[in-house]
């Protein structure tokens, strides 16, 4: 690409401010005024380059999908406690269930995402806020993720799921299904949090998607804004999606004060009655949007491509999923008694996410010097553990890297199984995403039989979300009398 000579000046300009601002800062932290007991017990490792530290080593990795192998070396060499810089900022990296019990209940360590992320989304997002404003915005969150309430989802969920197979599947002989999944998540997340109805709020949720589509990709993009920079762009079409959702604000807002709707009618409508500034609601709003629908797309992409892999496996989901389709007449939606018969379904999608986890990694901060496993983590610094350390550690699930539903039938060791996190920061919109990958996979199974087209091998690289090659591209074929078409 061809660089005009002031974006040449303006990036230079960038890379010097933050060169000087990250040296001074990795200078701060290791300082010899912290005294000689601070530095001895330090992680091991090296800080690596200044300013970029190992962030386009890890980033590459992520690319090449062999940032397992990548950390696997950094464990080798300086075992399951040790430094190096990522994002700017040192940053201790720690391995095994002990690490992820200290990051997910640790007092001195707070939830954080990286700047690029921050940036897009807005600061007031629920994982920079801590104690009572964390719990505040997560109890009005929770309102509308919590068990009782996902269980009268299941309709409009069923509804969704139909209209997409119809309208994106049938008469087509290849789909894309990663594309697929995040429009029909994006879809189900709107009407059923925010309460924007397809027909009557079709073009808004068309204008949001067009914000959110590509946010995904600059989540840990170096955050050097210009036009032609991943982060630059990102950031532009965040803006888009911030635009769109305070026009929505402004539409719920008149609709509360003139007492046609109520906090219990969607997350917005109960954030305004509570009197939340409109910055927070828009930065969690946003938030939102990119914590629901991506993870759960990646979920059902790589649960397909898995069955595709798996054949006994995908033999026994559709055995499942067709006796719950016979005992029910043609046309009728599912009901949330027909998901408690989907256990097999269940456990591959948590075997797909054992294998595949969507968040790759969890990331804090140390809101002062703590220890851990006889090493010290200054303030300040971050702290990193990786899922697939455990979800693939052969001592806690053997042969890891076999396809294998079975082993969600006996009890996961403690801290082992974190793809949804853990303590008082774990996913709220677990049950969620539960109840929609069900959904999904019953008139997907039921409605189609699909395997990976000509050219596609499954491959994938990450994001930092895994993203296979073409989407995942498949071929599908319907299957007689499907319950896809039943209804309008
Ligand atoms: C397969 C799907 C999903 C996966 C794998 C996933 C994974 C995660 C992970 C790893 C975290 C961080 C937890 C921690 O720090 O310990 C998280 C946080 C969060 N997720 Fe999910 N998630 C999924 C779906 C959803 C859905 C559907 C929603 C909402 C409808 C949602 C809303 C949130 C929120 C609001 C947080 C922040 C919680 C807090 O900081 O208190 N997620 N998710």
């Amino acid at each position: 690409m061809e660089m005009d000579p002031s974006m040449v000046a303006a990036l230079a300009a960038v890379i010097l401010v933050s060169v000087l601002l990250v040296l001074s800062r990795l200078k701060k932290q290791s300082s010899p005024q912290d005294g000689p007991r601070r530095k001895q017990k330090l992680p091991p490792g090296p800080f690596g380059l200044p300013v970029v530290g190992q962030t386009l080593g890890l980033l590459g990795a992520l690319r090449a999908n062999t940032a397992e192998a990548w950390l696997r070396r950094q464990v080798s060499k300086y075992g399951p406690v040790s430094k190096l810089s990522l994002f700017g900022c040192p940053t201790a990296f720690v391995v095994g269930p002990s690490a992820n019990k200290f990051l997910f209940s640790s007092t001195a360590l707070t939830a954080m995402s990286n700047r690029s992320f921050n940036s897009m989304v807005g600061w007031r997002n629920i994982r920079e806020l801590a104690g009572a404003d964390h719990r505040r915005i997560r109890a009005m969150m929770v309102q509308f993720l919590k068990l009782e309430v996902v269980r009268g989802y299941v309709a409009s969920m069923d509804d969704e799921v139909r209209h997409h197979l119809r309208t994106h599947w049938s008469g087509h002989a290849t789909v894309s299904v990663m594309p697929s999944m995040k429009s029909l998540t994006f879809d189900i997340m709107c009407t059923v949090i925010f309460g924007l109805g397809r027909e009557d709020h079709a073009a808004v949720r068309r204008e949001l998607l067009a914000g959110f589509e590509p946010l995904v990709r600059g989540i840990w993009s170096i955050p050097v804004n210009l036009p032609f920079t991943t982060f630059g762009k990102c950031l532009a079409a965040s803006q888009r999606g911030r635009r769109a959702v305070a026009g929505i604000l402004k539409e719920k807002r008149a609709k509360l004060e003139r007492g046609e709707s109520s906090p219990s009618d969607d997350l917005m409508t109960r954030m305004l009655s509570e009197g939340t500034s409109e910055g927070e609601i828009i930065d969690n709003v946003m938030f939102v949007m990119v914590a629901a629908h991506d993870t759960s797309a990646t979920l059902l992409t790589f649960l397909m491509k898995h069955l595709d892999a798996n054949r006994d496996a995908y033999a026994r989901v559709v055995a499942e999923q067709e006796e719950v389709a016979r005992s029910k007449a043609p046309g009728d939606a599912l009901s949330w008694e027909d998901l408690g018969k989907m256990k097999y379904t269940w456990s591959a999608a948590m075997e797909t996410l054992r294998l595949v986890p969507p968040v790759f990694a969890n990331i804090k901060r140390a809101v002062e010097d703590v220890e851990f496993d006889g090493h010290l983590i200054p303030k300040g610094w971050q702290v990193l553990s990786a899922s697939n350390m455990t979800q693939w550690d052969d001592a806690i699930f053997p042969e890891p890297g076999r396809f294998d539903p079975a082993r969600f039938d006996n009890p996961i060791p403690p801290y082992s199984f974190v793809a949804f996190g853990g303590g008082a920061r774990v996913c709220p919109g677990n049950e969620f995403a539960r109840v929609e990958t069900l959904v999904a996979m019953h008139y997907i199974v039921t409605g189609f039989r699909w395997k990976l087209a000509a050219g596609c091998d499954g491959s994938f690289s990450r994001h930092p979300l895994p993203s296979p090659a073409q989407g995942l591209l498949i071929n599908i074929e319907p299957l007689e009398a499907t319950t896809t078409t039943t209804t309008s």
